[in-house]
């Protein structure tokens, strides 16, 4: 199990005295895409900071756990050798450089990356999002938000990652737009890489994902499979908005099921 795949053990984060993880594992496997669902401050994006080693430009800091990738552990790296490890993270709100080129904003994310490896990344970006081979000489701030969302994406992929870090890509996108990004993020996963995505929209993040967590208030309140959690009660009531009746002649008929999520109670 430690073998293969990004590790998180008991990981507490705290920004000062303001405590934001509290002991929370979970598990990517190599090739996998696996979701955090959890209301706005739950800890989505510390998560994924403390992953990329970029908790300390935001004040925080980790105060016990474990990170590893493929069995190396990645909490005692520097947040570019995160990058060198395969790990890259697509930041919340996309974070392009407005006034930066697209092209620029790509050659940013390929910077520490071996220059063999520079045209492949660029041509898979421009395969997966055509519209930025286009606007390569456009600054990134003209771009819409959708386009912004796939630069950002594109940039975090210029370097190869073997493990994408995705931190609520469909944040402020109208649904047509966070259904493109959706049906991109299967491509790259299908194309090998491994997606670890933290979302508010929990019907896209489970239609995406085999496994899921729910993360409330900084702990793992329930995890297990995404086709689980999707049909659960509590998932369906408090993420995927459906009112308790629908839910419960669903659960009905679904009858006595196997249950396999598993629950934590601190
Ligand atoms: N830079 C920061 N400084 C202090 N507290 C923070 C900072 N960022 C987040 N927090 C706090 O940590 C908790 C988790 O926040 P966050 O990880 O941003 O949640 P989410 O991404 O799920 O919305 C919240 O209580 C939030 O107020
Ligand atoms: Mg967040």
């Amino acid at each position: 199990m430690g073998g293969s795949g990004l590790v998180v053990s008991d990981l507490s984060v705290g920004y000062g005295p303001v405590r934001a993880l509290r002991r929370v594992s979970l598990q990517v496997p190599e090739g996998a895409v696996v979701t955090v669902l959890g209301a706005n401050g739950a800890g989505k994006s510390t998560l994924l900071r403390a992953i990329s080693r970029t908790l300390s430009f935001h004040g925080g800091a980790v105060v016990e756990g474990t990170v590893s990738l493929a069995g190396r552990r990645l909490d005692t790296l520097s947040p570019d050798r995160v990058v060198a490890a395969g790990v890259s993270q697509v930041p919340e709100g996309r974070q392009v450089f407005a006034r930066m080129t697209v092209a620029d904003n790509l050659a940013a994310g390929a910077l520490g990356s071996p220059r063999s490896r520079r045209a492949a990344a660029l041509r898979r970006v421009h395969e997966l999002f055509p519209v930025l081979a286009e606007r390569a000489r456009q600054r990134a701030g003209l771009l819409s938000g959708g386009e912004q969302q796939m630069l950002a994406v594109a940039r975090a992929l210029m370097a190869a990652p073997a493990l994408l870090l995705l931190d609520e890509p469909s944040l402020g996108l109208a649904p047509l737009m966070a259904e493109r990004i959706a049906e991109t993020v299967k491509e790259i996963n299908e194309q090998g890489t491994s997606v670890l995505l933290v979302e508010q929209n929990a019907a896209l993040a489970l239609r995406l994902a085999e496994r899921a967590y729910v993360l409330e208030v900084g702990e793992v309140t329930l995890s297990g499979p995404a086709t689980e959690l999707a049909a659960s009660d509590e998932v369906r009531r408090r993420y995927l908005g459906v009112v308790d009746e629908d839910a419960a002649a669903d659960a009905a008929r679904a009858g006595t099921g196997t249950r396999t999520l598993t629950r934590w109670r601190g």
